[in-house]
């Protein structure tokens, strides 16, 4: 086999074999495949395509191309995977929900990606906390916790480290069956026995429209099932931010109020138990999703998910008293401006991507990939759809290092929200679920 006819027959529409799959994923880690082919492949796979039986041999591939963890536990392996939003801060709230349950929880998380927020960057907004601790860190603390969260190592999937690097510089990014080998491959290097996604849909979501959500997310079940991982989908709002807050330590903020009861976000609360409903039936916890979402509810009530957290954040390197001093030890911005509102009405529309991008402008993530992440700025307050405002309210609260940058983002968010005198219908939390039975 060589990389030339492999190529070949992907751009020719002949789809891709588990045994070229694993040929050319093996070649993707050692070199042996040059870039011009890897560029070559990506852009045959995008126009082409490689159906289910390509799809689930290059994931299983780029999957046994590092690394691969197993693990001896007393209890179900499990992860979640957004594909990315505004002020989703879910996953800070699952995994100990989860892991209080009695399910066990390696979530190998990303960092900000374009103008999404990414969960390593905002476990990092905790001083002290290490999210890259290695390998045998991250199995030691799932093993004494129930979770970690925590960034990939170099070992995790490398021909998918390898092919990402060269679709982000050839046009290939946005390829179905690229995207679901690329995500499934590093989450199921971590052994999982299940994994539950949250596919985005909305104006801050990558998939913007409904059927793109829902094909992602068809792909992506049907290709985890078919490589071996238990895995069904939610498809959720992101036609605003999920939080009232976006930006690394200020959703750590408002997750931290609402893991300890102090101010309760409940759309954060209940996208959680719904996700947490699905991994528990996956995990053979629950009989039904309500089931599993009462579960989550309970060990979010009871304040078990806050005390998990709590043991997190210290094995990995945080404050012992976070729990109990959470405000205290998160940093602040010093400039703080409200957005007035500037007329009276009902919030119809947000522009989620915009607040998004403002965010990162403040600094809160990245315009190139050497940049510095500012842990405390962002937006908080923000005014969600269907809100009632008063000329001159805050649609929400700015916080950013310097006066000109807080005043440029006063500006982006005021240009994000639409207002207008009619009450709007507002979103569903949760568009739809595809199981493996739907595909
Ligand atoms: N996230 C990934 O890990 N890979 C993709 O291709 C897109 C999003």
């Amino acid at each position: 086999m060589d990389a030339r006819s492999i190529i070949a027959v992907v751009r020719d529409g002949q789809g891709l074999t588990t045994e070229a799959a694993a040929w050319f994923a093996a070649g993707l880690a050692s070199g042996e495949v040059s870039d011009a082919q890897a560029g070559a492949f990506a852009m045959a796979v995008f126009l082409k395509g490689i159906g289910t039986e390509g799809r689930v041999g290059l994931t299983r591939a780029m999957r046994d191309s590092g690394q691969v963890l197993d693990w001896d536990l007393a209890g179900p392996v499990i992860d979640k995977h957004s594909t990315g939003g505004i002020g989703d801060s879910v996953s800070l709230l699952l995994a100990p929900a989860l892991a209080a349950c009695g399910v066990y929880v390696p979530m190998i998380s990303g960092r900000g990606l374009g103008h999404t927020g990414g969960t390593l960057d905002k476990m990092e907004a905790i001083p002290g906390y290490r999210a890259l601790p290695g390998v045998e860190a991250l199995k030691k603390v799932v093993a004494e916790v129930g979770c970690a969260i925590v960034g990939a190592t170099d070992e995790i999937a490398p021909a998918d480290k390898r092919l990402y690097g060269i679709r982000d510089i050839s046009g290939t990014v946005e390829s179905i069956d690229l995207i679901t080998a690329s995500i499934l491959s590093k989450k199921l290097a971590a052994g999982l026995d299940g994994l539950v996604l949250d596919v985005k849909v909305g104006s801050g979501a990558f998939m913007a429209r409904m059927e793109d959500a829902e094909a992602l997310a068809r792909s992506l079940v049907a290709t985890a099932n078919g490589a071996g991982c238990r895995c069904s989908a939610l498809i959720s709002d992101m036609s605003q931010s999920l939080g009232h807050s976006a930006g690394n330590a200020l959703e750590v903020l408002e997750v931290m109020e609402t893991l300890t009861g102090s101010a309760v976000n409940e759309a954060l609360w209940d996208v959680t138990a719904a996700l947490g409903g699905e991994a528990l039936v996956l995990a053979g916890k629950a009989e039904t999703m309500d089931d599993g979402a009462a579960m989550i509810d309970h060990a979010l009530e009871t304040g078990r998910a806050a005390e998990v957290f709590g043991k997190m954040v210290a094995a990995l390197g945080g404050p012992l008293d976070f729990v109990e001093r959470y405000p205290d030890r998160l940093p602040s911005a010093p400039v703080l401006v409200p957005v007035p509102a500037p007329r009276a009405g009902f919030v119809t529309r947000v522009d989620a991507r915009a607040l998004g991008e403002a965010v990162v402008r403040l600094g809160g993530g990245r315009l190139v990939g050497t940049d510095r992440i500012i842990p405390s700025v962002g937006l908080s307050g923000l005014a969600v759809i269907g809100e009632e405002m008063d000329p001159g309210e805050p649609l929400a609260l700015v916080h950013a290092t310097t006066a000109d940058r807080a005043e440029a983002a006063v500006a982006a968010v005021r240009a994000a929200y639409g207002l207008s005198a009619e009450m709007p219908e507002e979103p569903p939390l949760i568009h739809g679920r595809i199981g493996p039975e739907d595909v």
